[in-house]
């Protein structure tokens, strides 16, 4: 793509098989992109090539096939390393955005004791948030909260008196799923360093929309899903420092995470192996780097001034509805590409039903933040997101389907 040049949505789209070639009414106007992507055609196409070409387990057998199917999945482990401008070691290939929460959370217990302290934000997705409920439960440690301001940022100047010599970790997403709210992440993990804590980044709805460096983030562990970047399925990272990493406790044990084992004991291969017991997803580890190739071959900063660009054209449309209440920042350059409102005139869930009847996909209920939900003082909301295939007019077909449910529901 020529430098300068826009990000062309239109053209994207022909890399799409499920949205490429259908335009106007009868097309599907997809805003879930934040619950996962649509995927394009060059990583449909290197899963099912895995399996028609390299099919093998992985670190096992001595044969070329073998061979092959070790070398997909480590060289997506070196993809997504040098991706976010980490090392390698530091790597470890999870399931999805949750387990590798779940392996940061849990396999810190070890870390924690009574007394101690784990900060998030009161915007987390239960992803990053419920793991650190059951680590404080099972070590007898205290859970703070970061609250928001009244823009729907985090409320910054609450920091000070909720980080102290007993904050071990400080946890909070760098995008919020329901407010899209990017949090001045750098600047919470030099806080958060600086009194003690280890700093876990949940990066599920920034990577892939964001131009995002591992050592830029601050973070000590980054977690997030190939199937948000336009990956395939079943696929996760937690990047880490790989002396960071070594502080941890595996969670899964069994086949391939092992040095040595005995009858009665068993020590661990080295990071970040020893967190991957059994058999991966190689298929999907194929799959990913082509994900990746595509978002840098269109560039980073452009998919941001994309969905900055799309936010901006949502906000402004969407308060065009009387009575519409947007939730997060209402400046664009502070989130990511997701819009999230309550309608106070037709419940989200016969709203999202209506939507789906004009062919307009969107999100209702509460986004796996249940907690921010409850201090917003709504049950639910509905969410539009957006990603590099988005266009305006999948905007305008939201407004007006919108608009067509107020005059359905109200007669
Ligand atoms: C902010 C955030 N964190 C974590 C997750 C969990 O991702 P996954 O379901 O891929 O594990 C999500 C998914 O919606 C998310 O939006």
């Amino acid at each position: 793509m020529a430098a300068g040049a826009k990000l062309d949505p239109g053209k994207v789209r022909g890399e799409f098989p499920l949205l490429a070639g259908k335009r106007g009414k009868g097309r599907l106007v997809y805003l879930d992109s934040a619950a996962t992507t649509q995927k394009p055609e060059r990583v449909i196409a290197a899963e099912a090539r895995f399996y028609r070409e390299s099919n093998a387990n992985v670190h096992r057998g001595l044969y070329d096939l073998a061979g092959r199917a070790t070398e997909a999945y480590e060289g997506c482990r070196r993809r997504v390393a040098a991706f976010l401008g980490a090392d390698p070691r530091g790597v470890v290939i999870t399931r999805n955005a949750t387990a590798a929460l779940n392996l940061a959370a849990l396999g810190s217990a070890r870390l924690l004791g009574r007394g101690d302290e784990i900060l998030v934000t009161v915007m987390e997705h239960h992803a990053n948030l419920v793991p650190w409920i059951q680590v404080a439960k099972r070590t007898g440690a205290a859970l703070k909260h970061i609250p928001l301001d009244r823009m729907g940022r985090l409320d910054l100047e609450a920091l000070p008196g909720l980080l102290g010599p007993r904050t071990r970790i400080a946890a909070l997403s760098a995008a919020s799923n329901v407010l899209g709210t990017i949090p001045p992440l750098a600047e919470i993990a030099r806080r958060a360093r600086e009194a003690g804590a280890l700093v876990v980044v949940d990066a599920a709805q920034a990577a892939g929309r964001l131009p995002l460096s591992f050592e830029k983030t601050g973070a000590d562990l980054l977690a997030f899903s190939a199937h948000k970047c336009y990956g395939p399925m079943g696929l996760g990272f937690l990047v880490g420092k790989p002396e960071v990493l070594e502080r941890l406790e595996p969670l899964e044990t069994g086949g391939e995470m092992i040095e040595a084992v005995h009858m009665d004991r068993a020590s661990w291969a080295e990071v970040p192996r020893r967190f991957e017991a059994g058999t991966p997803n190689v298929a999907a580890a194929a799959a990913f780097p082509p994900a990746l190739d595509l978002l840098e071959e269109i560039g980073l900063d452009r998919v941001r001034r994309h969905e900055m660009e799309l936010t901006e054209y949502a906000l402004e449309r969407l308060s065009s509805l009387e009575g519409l209440e947007i939730l997060g920042p209402a400046n664009p350059e502070e989130r990511v590409g997701l819009v999230s409102f309550h309608d106070p005139l037709v419940h989200p869930h016969d709203l999202a039903t209506f939507l789906d009847g004009e062919g307009v996909a969107v999100r209702a209920g509460h986004h796996c933040a249940q907690p921010l939900h409850r201090i917003l003082g709504i049950p639910s909301s509905l969410r539009a997101s957006f990603g590099i295939y988005t266009v305006k007019e999948d905007v305008d077909a939201l407004v007006e389907g919108i608009g067509k449910a107020r005059r359905y529901f109200q007669g």
